[in-house]
């Protein structure tokens, strides 16, 4: 059990909360039946997915419970979207569109369309906090387009994109709107209806529920191609017997935040925001990525330059953060995020994503900054700030 290190990674993952925790363990023990079971343990357990699903839904302002499909997380759901979206409209067109700073899930997904199946991909650039224009995605459309996808929040940067503006360009041209929310949907940022995207990722293991469970956001009417066949599971979209005590957890994690029993985003904003103050206060040639205001509540993501951020973290086993997003960690290659918004690649490895989450209290914050500092300080040319 590691007890003194500061956890400074939400974005990676949180902790689970333990009223979730409480909730699922019946299902991982008592009541263990099959959702598809015509006796009273089937009956359990498919009452529970029902309310874990509704809960799922609430939590993203779906109209019908229908529209959520479980899956093991939101790259699969990135991938049943983009590739199950894509190949349902293949007669309408082959043409897909999505931006510079997506997330390896879904660049991933839409380079097999590429590859295998012969769609066209225009990747559209963002601005240097890592917004994507709306009208540059409006200008990458063809008449061959049937899929747009842009992420709500991004994992490394925090930026929020302007879903509505997009979904304005995107619906009257009857073109399918997906986006990853696996960084918002846990700020209670993720109105569906209000932001008007056709599917959404999201991912229990970032909203203090467990891993390995996810799902799909699927407004009525939009077609897609299953990926995983088979048992005819949810509604034929993503067949394998459900992970009963996991979709419960997410359900469980879900309900907290719709019904205001977690920490509110403000508080956790206000302590970023201390910690962002008191290390550019301490380090005056730090810079902070990611957009001003329009940002993940928990986000601090900061260039120190002339620090080599894999130093200074291996310096500091008493914090718990990353550089760029916990997927780039160890490939040695500067994020393709960082170098998006105009990075070099010196700079993005001087980069730091700290994510603050429902826990952090303003002491860790206040030992972060300091230890941060010293170590920054030792570590390379960062002028001490002696005013
Ligand atoms: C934006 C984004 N999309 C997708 C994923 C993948 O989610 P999961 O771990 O549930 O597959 C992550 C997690 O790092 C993420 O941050």
């Amino acid at each position: 059990m590691i007890t003194e290190s500061i956890y400074l990674d939400h974005q990676a993952t949180t902790p689970l909360d333990e009223r979730v925790l409480q909730e699922m363990l019946p299902f991982l023990t008592s009541e263990y039946g099959n959702p598809s079971s015509p006796h009273t343990y089937g009956e359990v357990a498919a009452r529970a997915v029902r309310t874990a699903r509704r809960r799922v839904a609430d939590l993203v302002g779906a109209k019908n419970e229908r529209e959520i499909v479980f899956t093991s997380g939101a790259t699969e759901a990135d991938h049943l979207a983009i590739v199950g979206a894509a190949l349902a409209a293949r007669p309408h067109g082959g043409h897909l569109v999505t931006t510079a700073i997506e997330h390896k899930a879904v660049l991933a997904a839409c380079q097999r369309l590429v590859n295998h199946h012969g769609y066209t991909l225009t990747r559209v650039g963002v601005d240097r906090h890592g917004r994507v224009l709306p009208a540059d995605i409006a200008a990458a459309l063809t008449p061959h387009t049937v899929l747009v996808s842009v992420m709500h929040a991004n994992n490394e940067i925090g930026t929020l994109q302007r879903l509505t503006a997009i979904n304005e360009i995107t619906a009257p041209r009857g073109i399918v709107l997906h986006t990853d929310a696996a960084q918002s949907a846990g700020c209670g940022l993720m109105d569906v209806t209000e932001l008007g995207v056709d599917l959404a990722s999201l991912s229990a293991h970032k909203l203090y529920g467990p891993k390995g469970i996810g799902a799909l956001y699927i407004r009525g009417g939009i077609r897609i191609t299953a990926q995983q066949t088979g048992g005819g599971q949810e509604r034929g979209l993503r067949a394998g017997t459900p992970n009963v005590p996991a979709i419960v957890g997410f359900g469980a994690a879900a309900h907290l935040i719709s019904t205001g029993a977690v920490t509110p985003p403000p508080r956790i904003r206000a302590l970023r925001d201390r910690l962002q103050d008191r290390l550019l206060t301490a380090i005056p040639n730090a810079v902070v990525n990611g957009h001003p205001y329009q940002r993940l509540p928990g986000n601090l993501s900061l260039t120190l330059p002339g620090v080599e951020a894999t130093d200074l973290l291996d310096r500091l086993p008493g914090i718990a953060a990353s550089t760029g997003s916990a997927c780039n960690t160890g490939s040695g290659e500067p994020s393709h995020v960082l170098t998006a918004i105009g990075l070099t690649r010196e700079q993005a490895r001087a980069t730091l994503r700290l994510s603050l989450g429902r826990t952090t209290t303003a002491t860790d914050v206040d030992r972060a900054a300091e230890c941060i500092t010293r170590t920054a300080h030792t570590l390379a040319a960062v002028p001490a700030n002696t005013a």
